[in-house]
């Protein structure tokens, strides 16, 4: 029988795709099995006939049903993507970043415009959010003109700390003074104070793998040396690679994403991060959580930041705006507690204060409520992205080619057959006007040659669709030409 707990709250179109998606993967609904009538699921689930048609044609596009002609619609047999193995063999010294060039390149080529856009991490973008900040924009320039040309405070606007605060309480339930945050210029900048404030040239920091490849160029360019914890594909650090790390080597500190990695995509477990945060506690070593993903789960659920779990460990949350909202603003923060003196001194140091205007404009889209409504549609915007986009590759890549299963964020990680070098693949592709971000730079080691990371946050059409079945069969040609 069809379990139909729709749940409340979300679109009624999405409800339709996701109950169906759900029954198909618990079984429920096996290949070749006939979905109910549009009239029998509209009446089932409350919603109207064209809704529901709406949905299982969204569900065909996906490639999880097929319409036959008079008949309705069918469970597709469809090639599923197995997961990556993400190991990348982590374990030798700490090294410094290997991939400076590389990275140069990658910037040169991304950065160029009328790409498909699928190497920039950029969520957001998938529904962009322009009308909204514009109109909190307007109210800001009329109220407050003279104000915000003007310079922000070092450590940022109070009502934007106090918006942010507000937001940790109303979200997790958890109590942050606004005293104990300090606005940055993007998560970027966040990554940086934080690191600077608990190490310094030489140390040893620890990252997982694959990691984002802007905090290993930010380590490198501090002139630290960074040494990679192993993960797991469906939950991230693994805490018992960590502790072997930190016996092993004389760590300074390390910076997880224990909410959506980038770029594996996935959450670490409650268990875990407590389990996290009693071994850096024991072991007095700092923790950076790189949280900039942390609204931007596609359940919307939000897992509580290891820093307010109860403890006496030296813990950092970065967070920032770019991936939830817009990431030409540059506004982010750090919840820095008793460090919040050292942070501010920093950025004094680094970059005096951040953008007013924006700041402003972020505070006043909070408080009216919009920034909550656009996160509202962006998660199932993303979420739908993401099965687009694995559905594709699981239909033009080799069959070899496997695929992390993202709980949330805007990439997917691909591992390709092992003779094809992401590298070579990325050159080409920029060629045929297509971004990527080859693997290697997601690690210091220049571990992943065969991995490739793509960017499903941007407004879904057909050159994206078209880029993926090129890259397919581009893929496919590069394996082939080496065998
Ligand atoms: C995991 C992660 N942390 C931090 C950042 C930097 O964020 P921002 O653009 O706010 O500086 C990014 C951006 O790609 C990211 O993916």
């Amino acid at each position: 029988m069809l379990h139909t707990d729709t749940g409340h709250g979300a679109f009624k179109y999405r409800q339709v795709i996701d109950l169906i998606a759900e029954n198909i993967d618990s079984g429920t609904l096996r290949p070749g099995d006939r979905l109910p009538s549009l009239r029998k699921m509209s009446e089932r689930v409350g919603v109207s006939v064209p809704t529901v048609r709406q949905a299982y044609v969204e569900l065909e596009r996906l490639r999880r049903v097929e319409a036959r002609p008079k008949s309705g619609y069918y469970v597709r047999h469809v090639k599923r993507n197995d997961l990556v193995d993400p190991t990348g063999n982590p374990g030798g010294p700490p090294v410094s970043c290997a991939c400076r060039t590389l990275m140069e390149r990658v910037y040169d080529g991304i950065n160029q415009p009328d790409l498909v856009p699928l190497g920039i991490a950029n969520p957001s973008m998938a529904r962009p959010v322009a009308k909204g900040l514009h109109r909190a924009m307007k109210r800001v320039m009329a109220r407050a003109e003279q104000r915000s040309l003007g310079y922000a405070s070092t450590v940022g606007e109070p009502l934007l700390r106090r918006q942010i605060a507000y937001r940790y309480l109303d979200t997790l339930g958890v109590n942050v003074e606004p005293d104990e945050i300090c606005i940055t210029n993007g998560g970027q900048e966040a990554l940086m104070l934080a690191l600077s404030s608990v190490a310094t040239a030489g140390d040893v920091i620890a990252v997982e793998t694959p990691a984002y490849h802007g905090v290993l160029e930010l380590i490198d360019s501090l002139g630290m040396l960074a040494i990679e914890v192993k993960t797991c594909p469906e939950e991230g650090v693994e805490v018992s690679a960590v502790e072997a790390t930190l016996e092993k080597h004389p760590v300074k500190a390390c910076v997880f994403s224990t909410t959506i990695g980038n770029p594996l995509g996935v959450t670490m477990p409650d268990e875990d991060r407590r389990r996290l945060v009693d071994l850096i506690e024991r072991h007095d070593v700092a923790l950076i959580e790189d949280d900039v993903y942390g609204e931007l789960r596609f359940d919307g659920q939000r897992p509580m930041p290891a820093q307010f779990l109860d403890s006496n460990a030296h813990i950092l949350t970065c967070g920032s705006f770019s991936k939830s909202a817009a990431p030409g603003y540059r506004i982010g923060w750090i919840v820095a507690g008793e460090s919040v003196d050292t942070i501010a001194r920093l950025k004094r140091a680094f970059s005096c204060s951040s953008g007013f205007l924006q700041q402003l404009t972020l505070a006043e889209f909070m408080a009216s409520g919009d920034y909550e409504r656009h996160l509202k549609a962006l998660r199932p915007e993303l979420r739908c992205n993401a099965d687009r986009m694995s559905a594709l590759v699981a239909q033009h890549f080799p069959a070899e080619t496997r695929t992390s299963k993202p709980d949330g964020g805007g990439v997917l990680w691909l591992e390709l057959p092992d003779s094809v070098d992401a590298e070579l693949l990325f050159d080409s592709a920029i060629d045929a006007g297509i971004s990527t971000l080859p693997g290697k730079l997601s690690s210091p080691r220049g571990a992943y040659p065969n991995f490739l990371r793509l960017s499903f946050g941007h407004p879904w059409c057909e050159a994206t669709e078209d880029a993926l079945k090129w890259l397919g069969a581009e893929v496919y040609r590069m394996a082939s030409a080496s065998s």
